[in-house]
């Protein structure tokens, strides 16, 4: 029998354990819009992460909307298990057809379209995907997997997602995420860097981002296992240019990364600690530089994330930010931006990238630093393309994104969901002819669909399929 002073002990370590295990469950960001699609599936698809993805039909805060029936598909026989359960099953539209999300809170949102292109039919398709009367992917194929993440401002009750296929193609989805971000996530001022100097604009709060690169400095991948928005940062390393290995350093941290108390702008949700506790340093009298290949004639934010995790005492980093050989920030101070060791800071650049197509970064390390080893760091970086009008990320094309309500259709609509329904007939005979013949050709020629990673110019996110020959027989 417990003594008084024993069950009083008891019950303090059990409220302890109680309040730390409330206090985990509150740390974990809950969106109040979380939209997760297994698109074509017939059973939910739960990932690694923990996130269960639900079949797009029957779902009640989504509607499809298709003049003629959509096709689900699945994996063709014979192939290795796919690394993600999001792989397996896609929906193939032969017509322009709309997911109607249903939004709680509004505000930005991210936005996270899965390809998984698993046969040569769906790689060969060519189609466009609007959101919200936005065009955000203009006459896009997906050859290999990949994955197109945006973030955009939402002011209405649906997000209405529209596929339309190019004339004579088709268009398909793999998986759907439509999540509520963070409000300071998205931030409304930036430094504009070009030629002529750096100056402050406003009014980025209302743009449309596409994420192309998230970059984690010497540091190991991070999964959406480890980031409270499901999000991956890849390693640097294969984008360090013209870099003698003699200028930089690379640091790891074990130590606690701090938040500013009380910080509206940076919390956690900004960027997983995983990021802040790596980092490249530069030293005095050089430069350590990143070039990423980007679209030309867009205009990209560029987030660059620091947090001084190598230095013993405050005030001993001095450097230079380059954009594309302009000068972003001169003598650069991170200690007084921050006040403390180990604290995350960000800031934010506007970037016009014309001709080449290249974003080149660089910290630049000062003479006049304190020490003769480390003089400016970086650990983390993210690149986001922004829409080029406010019909589209490309610009204006003339493609109806829009489709109308309810059932009252004229002749016009009922002919061509004749046509459709035709077309449909036509595509999905095909797409049994092609399963079958895969099976056959599988079967004579031992050649198996296998994984192989893959750089396919997507931010080196993405995975690609690869027809291999093996020995194994079916
Ligand atoms: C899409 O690209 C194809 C091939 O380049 C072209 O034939 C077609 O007209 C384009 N469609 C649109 C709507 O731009
Ligand atoms: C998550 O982060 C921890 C700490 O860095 C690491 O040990 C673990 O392997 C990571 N897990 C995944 C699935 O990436
Ligand atoms: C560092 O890069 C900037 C911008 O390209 C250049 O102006 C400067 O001369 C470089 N410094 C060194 C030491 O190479
Ligand atoms: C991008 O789209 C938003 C929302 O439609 C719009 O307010 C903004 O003006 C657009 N940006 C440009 C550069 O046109």
């Amino acid at each position: 029998m417990a003594s008084p002073p024993t069950a009083c002990r008891l019950a303090v370590l059990l409220l302890g354990v109680l309040c730390s295990a409330t206090a985990v469950a509150a740390a974990r960001y809950a969106p109040a819009d979380n939209h997760l699609l297994a698109c074509g599936a017939e059973a939910p698809a739960v990932l690694p992460d923990g996130r269960r993805f639900v079949p797009d039909s029957g779902c009640a805060s989504t509607r499809l909307r298709s003049p003629a029936p959509t096709l689900s598909s699945a994996a063709p026989p014979g192939s290795t298990p796919p690394p993600s359960p999001l792989h397996a099953s896609a929906r193939v539209f032969s017509c322009r057809a709309s997911y109607d999300l249903a939004v709680r809170r509004r505000g930005h949102h991210i936005l996270r379209l899965h390809f998984y292109p698993f046969g040569p039919a769906l790689s060969a398709s060519r189609f466009h995907v609007g959101a919200g009367g936005l065009l955000l992917l203009h006459n896009f194929t997906a050859s290999s997997p990949v994955v197109k993440e945006f973030i955009l401002p939402v002011d209405s009750d649906v997000v209405v997602l529209t596929f339309v296929p190019d004339s004579g193609s088709t268009a398909f989805i793999n998986a759907i995420e439509l999540l509520s971000a963070p409000e300071e996530i998205v931030g409304d001022i930036g430094t504009l860097v070009t030629s002529g100097g750096a100056a402050q604009i406003d009014g980025l709060s209302s743009q449309v981002f596409e994420t192309l690169y998230r970059i984690t400095i010497a540091g190991r991948k991070v999964t959406p296992f480890n980031d409270t928005l499901w999000r991956t940062w890849v390693n640097d390393a294969d984008f360090l240019v013209g870099t003698d290995s003699a200028n930089y350093k690379v640091w790891s941290f074990s130590g606690r990364i701090a938040y500013p108390k009380g910080s509206r702008q940076m919390t956690r949700e900004v960027a997983p600690d995983n990021v802040y506790s790596s980092a490249r340093s530069v030293k005095p009298g050089a430069n350590v530089t990143w070039g990423f290949p980007v679209p030309a004639g867009s205009r990209y934010l560029v987030r660059m994330h620091f947090c001084d995790i190598v230095s013993k005492a405050l005030y001993e980093l001095y450097f230079n930010i380059y954009i594309n050989g302009n000068l972003a920030v001169k003598d650069f101070d991170l200690s007084s931006s921050t006040g403390f060791l180990a604290y995350p800071y960000y800031i934010d650049f506007i970037v016009d990238v014309e001709g080449e197509g290249m974003l080149k970064l660089a910290i630049g390390g000062l003479k006049q630093s304190r020490s003769d080893e480390v003089s400016g760091i970086l650990n983390a970086l993210e690149i986001m393309r922004m829409n080029k009008t406010s019909g589209g990320m490309d610009g204006n094309f003339p493609i109806a994104l829009d489709m109308e309500y309810g059932v009252s259709k004229g002749i016009g609509e009922f002919a061509r969901s004749l046509l459709c329904g035709f077309i449909f007939a036509g595509l999905f005979v095909a797409l049994v002819m092609l399963v079958l013949r895969l099976r056959t050709e599988l079967r004579n020629n031992g050649t198996a669909w296998s994984w192989k990673p893959m750089d396919s110019g997507e931010g080196k996110l993405a995975k690609a399929y690869q027809l291999v020959p093996s020995k194994a027989d079916y």
